[in-house]
């Protein structure tokens, strides 16, 4: 299909556009209308009950006619832009063709199936197909099951997963869960440097806490451990980057110890930060990889995929959902595959991330409530603090720095102390500059509230 290859460019000149002060009455309304049923909203939305009528590339209007800049891409989701015309084409084509056939084949699905095995790092071409996140993590887990014999599984302090019972069970948020985690799901402190849990400092440290997580996995015992899963950029957590050498070095401790790698990309996957999967920038090659979120550009299609000569336990598992790998999501995700190659995004997440990152440390230059900005590609994030030298994370100020953004016009992700930017992968720099001065004038204000 021949599209207009400016379809999303916008006149950075013109946005945001914040004709009423958001949430405005219209968004007000509606939202107290859904709320009424609808319990249990994000943070993001409590502390911003904005409701948006649209989406268009790189934008997103409200229902009170004011225009954002998109600065999270949904939740990492929507990475091409909002709307992209071949991902519309591809879905309107299949919705109207044929919306379900359960697991039979379909022309789309060998299709998507090829493309994505294309990209899937080393052997990793045994693949099925789900609708969300969790549920591939969970499948993912189950083949790891399958494949080993073994039934427990290793994640990491900070991490999410997904919400159903064993994906939750790998995260440490435990306001998701409702008592404690399922058994046989253990954690382990992650390779946080800036706030290291063995209070050492990188690299001197040696990646002490790969060290420590073996000696736990020992002590657990590892004829019981299938697999060690784990977020190679923390989201949630506040977009941790974990340190060079940190994966590798997990990855030969589960070679070593008879271990399983099980690395969740379902937020880091297809281009978004800056490499087409985040472990490619480690040279790490896991037993399992899962994937969601951009994969398919809005449209719920997520996967995981397992090494060829695992391929037998693919058939203990069955594929078989009601929805998994329907036409309209085959044809979301080819669509989506297809954008990221034609218009090269892995290289313009790498370009745009790193003008981003350089941006991003200029400004802590600047402001003393600023601990630590990071990054990789366009998964970016910065941490708030009361002090530079303590760390004290200062929550207010990063929920008050969200809200004051947003109420400017910039769309993005608060959590807690950290504010977590993840721009669509087609944004202009000028515009990605004009979202970071509204950053930088937001921090300066609450600043100046907190006597700063
Ligand atoms: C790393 C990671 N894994 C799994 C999930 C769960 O995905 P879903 O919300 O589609 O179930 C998420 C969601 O944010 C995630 O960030």
């Amino acid at each position: 299909m021949a599209y207009d290859k400016d379809w999303a460019k916008v006149d950075p000149s013109t946005l945001p556009d914040i004709k009423v002060p958001p949430p405005g009455p219209r968004s007000r309304e509606l939202h107290s209308r859904a709320e009424k049923f609808m319990k249990g909203y994000s943070s993001q939305v409590k502390l911003f009950p904005v409701a948006f009528e649209s989406g268009h590339g790189v934008t997103l209007t409200d229902v009170d006619g004011n225009r954002y800049i998109d600065f999270s891409s949904g939740i990492y989701v929507t990475n091409l832009g909002h709307c992209h015309p071949k991902v519309v084409e591809y879905i309107q084509k299949h919705t109207a063709t044929l919306m379900n056939c359960h697991d039979y084949t379909t022309e789309v699905k060998a299709l998507f199936l090829e493309k994505l095995a294309s990209h899937t790092p080393g052997n990793l071409n045994g693949i099925q197909m789900y609708c969300s996140g969790t549920e591939a993590v969970e499948a993912g887990m189950r083949a790891a099951r399958a494949h080993t014999n073994k039934h427990e599984f290793f994640s990491f302090y900070g991490d999410f997963h997904g919400k159903t019972m064993s994906a939750v069970s790998l995260t440490e948020v435990a306001n998701f869960t409702t008592g404690p985690r399922a058994p046989g799901h253990h954690m382990a402190p992650n390779g946080h440097c800036y706030r290291c849990h063995f209070n050492k400092v990188y690299p001197e440290c040696n990646l002490f806490c790969v060290d420590a997580l073996e000696k736990q996995i020992k002590m657990e015992g590892t004829d019981n451990i299938a697999a060690v899963v784990l977020e190679p950029i923390q989201g949630w957590n506040g977009s941790i980057v974990y340190p060079d050498g940190y994966i590798p070095k997990i990855r030969k401790m589960c070679d070593r110890l008879g271990i399983l790698l099980i690395v969740d990309e379902v937020l880091t996957c297809c281009a978004r930060t800056g490499k087409f999967w985040c472990v490619d920038h480690y040279d790490v090659e896991p037993d399992i990889i899962i994937m969601g979120k951009g994969m398919a550009n809005g449209f719920p299609c997520t996967a995981f995929a397992i090494k060829d000569d695992y391929t037998e336990v693919l058939e203990k598992i069955s594929a078989s959902t009601s929805y998994g790998g329907n036409p309209m999501a085959a044809a979301a995700g080819l669509a989506s595959l297809e954008v990221i190659e034609e218009e090269n995004l892995v290289e313009r997440s790498a370009k745009l991330g790193s003008f981003i990152l350089d941006k991003l440390l200029k400004m802590k230059d600047n402001h003393k409530i600023i601990g630590e900005v990071r990054g990789k590609g366009c998964l970016l994030g910065m941490e708030l603090v009361k002090d530079q030298e303590t760390r004290e994370p200062f929550i207010d100020a990063g929920n008050r720095v969200y809200q004051k953004a947003f109420s400017r016009g910039l769309a993005w992700i608060p959590a807690r102390q950290n504010l977590r930017m993840s721009p669509p992968l087609i944004m202009e720099e000028e515009l990605a500059a004009r979202a970071l001065e509204i950053i930088d004038d937001s921090i300066t204000e609450v600043e100046k509230e907190y006597g700063y």
